[in-house]
C-alpha cells in the first residue's frame, strides 16, 4: 500500500460528526449579526504581505514570528491572512466603502498563524469578525459588546465567559505611557528572560501581558496606562463604561489589557473563559481610528472584534450540553429492487425533495436485496422507509414503513404518498 499523506501539524478535518455543532454555532453568529443590521463581506485568503507588516506592526508576534509566508511564480511575496482586519480595510478602501460612510460588516473563515499547537490554539483556525466603520461614539463600541453578550446567550455560555475592557488611548498618550512604562522596568531587567528583554526594546507595552509570575508580581506597581489617558480618550472610555453599566453588562477594567496587534487605540476588550485551560479569550477586539490612514485611505475611524470560533465550539461543547443538534442526516430512506424500479425510484425521491424540501430524502444507490437495504435504511437514522418493488412500479404505489415506530408498514397510492409523509412528519 502507497505510504498515506497527513494534514498538516495543526490543520484540522471538520469531520461530518462535528459540522452540526459548527453549523449550529455559525448560524447563531449569523442571524445575531443580522438582528443588529450587519451586512457581510468575503475578503480572499491569501493578501500582499505588506498589507500584514503595515497593518498588524513589524514587531508584532503575529507578523514576526508567525505568518504564512511565500513567494509566488512571479516573487511575490504572499501571505495567508493571519486575521481579518486588514484585508477587510484594505478592501473598504478598494471599493470605496469607506470615505463619509458608515459601514457595519462581518466576515467568517479560516485564519492562518505558525502557533505551537495546543487545545484551542491550532496554525489554520476560524474566526467570525466585526468591523465597523465611519462611527467615532463609544456608543459603537458598546453596540458591538452588547452584540457579542447577545450571541453568548444565544449559545449558552453566558455564565462562563467575562468581559475586560480597557483603554490604550492615542498614540501620543501610549508613547508617554511607553517612556514611563521603560523608566520603571529598567528595575527589574534581571527577572526578565531573553524574549521579554526583547520585548523591553521593541513593544515594551506586551510586556503587561506576561506570563512570568515575579515579573507580573513587579507590574502590579507599574505606572497605570489610564492615569496617561489623553482627555479624549478618557471620555469616550467613561462613556462606554457607563453605557454598560446603564444596560447591565458586567466587565472588569483590566489596565495590563494591550492586546498583540499594533492598530489599536482608545478602547480594547477580550471576552475570556476559565473553562479552556490557556487558551481562554474567546473574542478580542477594539478600536483603531488610524488604521484605514494608514493603510491609504481617507482617514476614518474603525472598531471591530473578531472571535474563535474553534474556541467558542469547545465552549459550547463543554457547558452547553443542551445543543438542539440533528441527530440523524436522513428523515426518508429510499429503497427499490427489481426490474424497471429505479426510474420509479428516482422520480419518487424527486418528488418528495420537490414537495417537501425540508425533509432530507436519501435513496439507496448500492443495490442488494430488499433485507440488506432495510439493514441500511435501518443504519441511516431516517424515520420512514419508502420501498419501491416490481408490483408497487405495475400498481402506482409506494410501501411506507415506519422505522421508528414499529407501526405496521402500508400500501399507499403513488398520489397520496406526499400527503402521507406531511401527516407523517407533523409531529
Ligand atoms: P486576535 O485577538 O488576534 O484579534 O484574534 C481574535 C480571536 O481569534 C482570539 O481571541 C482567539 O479566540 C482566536 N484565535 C487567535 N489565534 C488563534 C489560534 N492560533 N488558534 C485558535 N484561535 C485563535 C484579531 O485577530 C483582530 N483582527 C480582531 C479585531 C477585529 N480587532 C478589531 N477588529
Amino acid at each position: 500500500m502507497a505510504k498515506t499523506i497527513q494534514a498538516i501539524r495543526g490543520m484540522n478535518d471538520c469531520l461530518p460528526t462535528e459540522t452540526p455543532v459548527w453549523q449550529w454555532v455559525e448560524s447563531k453568529v449569523r442571524s445575531t449579526l443580522a438582528s443588529y443590521g450587519y451586512s457581510e463581506i468575503r475578503m480572499p485568503i491569501v493578501e500582499n504581505t505588506p498589507l500584514f507588516a503595515r497593518a498588524i506592526g513589524e514587531v508584532t508576534d503575529v507578523v514576526s514570528k508567525e505568518m504564512f509566508t511565500f513567494n509566488d511564480r512571479d516573487n511575490e511575496s504572499l501571505t495567508l491572512r493571519p486575521e481579518g482586519t486588514a484585508g477587510c480595510v484594505r478592501a473598504g478602501i478598494e471599493h470605496g466603502l469607506l470615505y463619509n460612510q458608515e459601514q457595519r460588516l462581518w466576515y467568517m473563515g479560516p485564519m492562518f498563524r505558525y502557533e505551537r499547537p495546543q487545545k484551542g490554539r491550532y496554525r489554520q483556525f476560524h474566526q467570525a469578525g466585526v468591523e465597523v466603520f465611519g462611527i467615532a461614539n463609544a456608543e459603537i463600541d458598546a453596540e458591538l459588546i452588547i452584540l457579542t453578550a447577545r450571541l453568548w446567550k444565544e449559545l449558552g455560555i453566558e455564565q462562563h465567559v467575562t468581559l475586560q475592557l480597557n483603554s490604550i488611548g492615542s498614540l501620543e498618550a501610549r508613547a508617554n505611557y511607553r517612556s514611563a512604562l521603560v523608566e520603571f522596568l529598567q528595575q527589574y531587567v534581571g527577572l526578565m528572560n531573553e524574549e521579554e528583554k526583547e520585548r523591553l526594546l521593541k513593544n515594551p507595552l506586551r510586556i503587561l501581558d506576561t506570563k512570568n509570575e515575579a515579573l507580573q508580581q513587579a507590574l502590579n506597581n507599574a505606572p497605570k496606562l489610564l492615569d496617561y489617558l489623553d482627555d479624549d480618550s478618557r471620555e469616550h472610555f467613561a462613556r462606554l463604561c457607563a453605557i454598560l453599566d446603564n444596560v447591565g453588562i458586567s466587565y472588569e477594567i483590566n489596565p495590563k489589557l494591550v492586546r498583540g496587534l499594533d492598530y489599536y487605540n482608545k478602547t480594547v476588550f477580550e471576552w475570556v473563559t476559565t473553562a479552556l485551560g490557556a487558551q481562554g479569550t474567546i473574542c478580542g477586539g477594539g478600536r483603531y481610528d488610524g488604521l484605514v490612514e494608514q493603510l491609504g485611505g481617507h482617514a476614518t475611524c474603525g472598531v471591530g472584534f473578531a472571535m474563535g470560533l474553534e474556541r467558542l465550539i469547545l465552549l459550547v461543547q463543554e457547558v452547553n450540553k443542551a445543543i438542539p443538534l440533528p441527530q440523524s442526516a436522513v428523515d426518508i430512506y429510499l429503497i427499490f429492487a427489481g426490474e424497471n424500479t429505479a426510474s420509479a425510484a428516482f422520480r419518487l425521491a424527486e418528488k418528495v425533495r420537490s414537495e417537501l424540501p425540508h425533509l432530507r430524502t436519501m435513496m439507496h444507490c448500492s443495490g442488494g436485496n430488499f433485507k440488506k437495504q432495510f439493514k441500511r435504511a435501518d443504519k441511516s437514522g431516517a424515520k420512514i422507509a419508502l420501498v419501491i418493488g416490481e408490483s408497487e412500479v405495475q400498481n402506482q404505489q409506494v410501501v411506507v414503513k415506519d422505522l421508528l415506530g414499529g407501526a405496521e408498514q402500508q400500501t399507499v397510492a403513488l398520489e397520496a404518498v406526499i400527503d402521507h409523509l406531511k401527516t407523517s412528519f407533523k409531529e
